[in-house]
């Protein structure tokens, strides 16, 4: 295991109190930086209080502003997929994102996502940090560079680390791999079924965390 980067977070557990579902409902009156503007509402993590792995995304999209929830649009339909066949039940596992709020640009009646920036990741942070304390999981899963960034700092990347299991600076043991809707957006492509073999395999790193 490789000791990680400088993480960006606050330092776990030195903010927000309550249980979950208090900091479920502290982070809807978030305005620690301006994405509650224009999001529909707040996006928190869900799952098993007792979840021993915590899956963390990006931030939630279109169908994930709309219905409160996490990955449960199309990126998250394919989550689940590649989690069946990696022999992992979501329902064991906790998902949340490193933002809370979707970002979007509009192009007439279409919101078309926009990528987080660093401060407001570093924000966020705050949200994701106090869920972490909370849950104390014996595995994260930076799904993709923005959940990379917010867990690790810039002392790794996807494109250097992936399918590794490094350590948070708090450390927690997190596997690095891509983000599912890179996958989606290369479908099609030569290499679109090594693709999707390579993230199921880096999946099934999670069985014996879930296992205990
Ligand atoms: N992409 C993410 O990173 N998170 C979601 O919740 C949905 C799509």
């Amino acid at each position: 295991m490789l000791k990680g980067g400088k993480a960006p977070a606050p330092a776990f557990g030195d903010h927000a109190h309550g249980d979950l579902d208090a900091m479920h409902a502290a982070a809807a009156e978030c305005r620690r930086c301006e994405l509650y503007r224009d999001a529909t509402q707040v996006v928190f993590g869900e799952g098993a209080e007792d979840a021993r792995v915590v899956l963390v995304g990006e931030q939630p999209g279109d169908r994930e502003d709309q219905l409160g929830r996490p990955f449960v649009g199309p990126s998250g339909r394919f989550l689940d997929r590649c989690l069946e066949d990696a022999g992992i039940d979501r329902a064991a596992c906790y998902v949340t994102n490193a933002v809370k709020h979707f970002k979007f640009k509009r192009f007439g009646k279409r919101r078309i996502h926009e990528k987080p920036n660093a401060g407001e990741v570093r924000q966020c942070a705050w949200w994701l940090g106090g869920e972490i304390e909370r849950l104390k999981p014996a595995l994260l899963v930076a799904l993709g560079a923005t959940a990379t960034f917010a867990l690790l700092g810039k002392r790794h990347a996807v494109t250097a680390d992936r399918g590794r299991i490094v350590e948070t600076e708090n450390g927690v043991p997190t596997l690095i791999t891509v983000h599912p809707s890179s996958l989606l957006r290369s479908r099609g492509r030569p290499d679109a079924e090594q693709e999707l073999s390579r993230f199921v395999a880096e999946l099934r790193q999670i069985r014996p965390f879930i296992e205990g």
